[in-house]
């Protein structure tokens, strides 16, 4: 008898539309103003305003932590999506800033909101995390692996952020939020996505200290190694660089150009970079997802919550045609079109 393929080896079976059915995202209470970073660093809230356009940011409570932002954002994306816990069966959690470096976060996720069919994993791509998440979620579900995955992009920036260096001590928040992705037959869903990395301009954006090649010892301990050190200028050349090629390549997947864009949803590090980055492709300002100005760059939670809110604020429609790009570490970038 001629074995048959399994279910995870065909290949012949038609590509599955995969769809966002819910979003969700939570943000810590605590605002953190310009005007107090002011009394913290030599800082003035005209150059933050005028460099990133954030105004404000928010940071996590006293022990709250990533998993604690992360089961709050998955719980309101559950709801949106109206299913519950038992109906996941995979949670791909992207953070730079993990509970610990074991376990995942995803699994202290997945005790948090009673997911317990599902597998769980954490991935590493900076602020690129959602968006590369999102691709693997859709790689699961297109080869009918998983139906109902939950994917989720938090960062709590606070604990790993230099309070004394005033080039990035301003630019930072903490946040969550989560997409739940599903087969849907009759529905639109994501339609082309790239990704793309260049691991030569590591050390542009790092946290040097901390992990294996640099433990932090009593030695180095004041050092503020395990902190975010980022050549700002250069950041920003290869961040409007990159997330534009990429966008251009994805519109050309999908057959589209920018005029055909209900809303862009970009990462939210700066509001000169979106701007630059919508301007070359052709997009409005106002159709362009901008929250920075009261979150801060909140890493890979921060696209997440962007498309949060362009969903409850009922800024794409059924149909709609929507590009998400993404730009951070690593350095990683990537970009998504997906039709809502
Ligand atoms: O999320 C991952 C991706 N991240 C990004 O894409 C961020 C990319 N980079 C940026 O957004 C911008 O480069 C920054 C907002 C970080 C900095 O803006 P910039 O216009 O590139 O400023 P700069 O770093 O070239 O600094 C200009 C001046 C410097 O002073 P001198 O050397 O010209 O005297 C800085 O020391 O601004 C000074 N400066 C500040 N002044 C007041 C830097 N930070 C501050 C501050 N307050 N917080």
């Amino acid at each position: 008898m001629t074995p048959q393929p399994s279910p995870r080896t065909r290949t012949h079976l038609p590509k599955r539309t995969v769809s966002i059915i819910g979003t969700g995202s939570y943000l810590p209470e605590r605002i953190l103003t310009n005007a107090e970073l002011e009394k913290m660093v030599e800082t003035n809230d005209e150059w933050i305003t005028s460099r990133t356009g954030i105004r404000e940011r928010r940071i996590a409570a006293p022990g709250e932590t990533t998993s604690d932002m992360a089961a709050n954002a998955a719980r309101a994306a559950m709801e949106d999506a109206g299913i519950n816990g038992d109906e996941i069966d995979l949670i791909i959690l992207a953070t730079i800033t993990p509970d610990h470096f074991m376990p995942s976060t995803a699994c202290l996720v997945q005790t948090k909101i009673g997911a317990m069919k599902a597998a769980c994993f954490d991935i590493s791509a900076a602020c690129s995390g959602f968006l590369y998440a999102i691709e693997i979620a859709q790689q699961f579900i297109t080869t009918r692996t998983y139906n109902t995955i939950l994917v989720i992009g938090v960062d709590k920036l606070s604990s790993i952020v230099d309070w004394k260096d005033r080039n990035t001590c301003v630019l930072f928040g903490d946040g969550a939020g989560a997409a739940i992705l599903r087969h849907r037959a009759q529905g639109h869903g994501v339609i082309a996505t790239r990704m793309g990395s260049n691991g030569n301009l590591a050390d542009l954006l790092a946290v040097p200290g901390g992990g294996s090649a640099c433990p932090i010892t009593p030695e180095n301990v004041g050092e503020s190694l395990n902190c975010i050190k980022m050549e700002g200028r250069e950041t920003f050349k290869h961040a409007v660089t990159n997330m534009v090629e990429s966008a251009r390549q994805v519109l050309d997947d999908a057959g589209l150009t920018g005029a055909d864009l209900a809303c862009v949803i970009p990462h939210q590090a700066n509001l000169r970079i979106v701007s630059a980055v919508a301007d070359r492709l052709g997009v409005p300002l106002d159709r362009v997802m901008v929250n920075l100005d009261r979150f801060g760059n909140t890493s890979a939670a921060a696209v997440a919550i962007a498309l949060d809110e362009a969903n409850r604020t009922g800024r794409m429609k059924v149909g709609d045609y929507v590009l998400l790009v993404v730009f951070g570490g690593g350095m990683t970038w990537a970009s998504s079109v997906v039709q809502w």
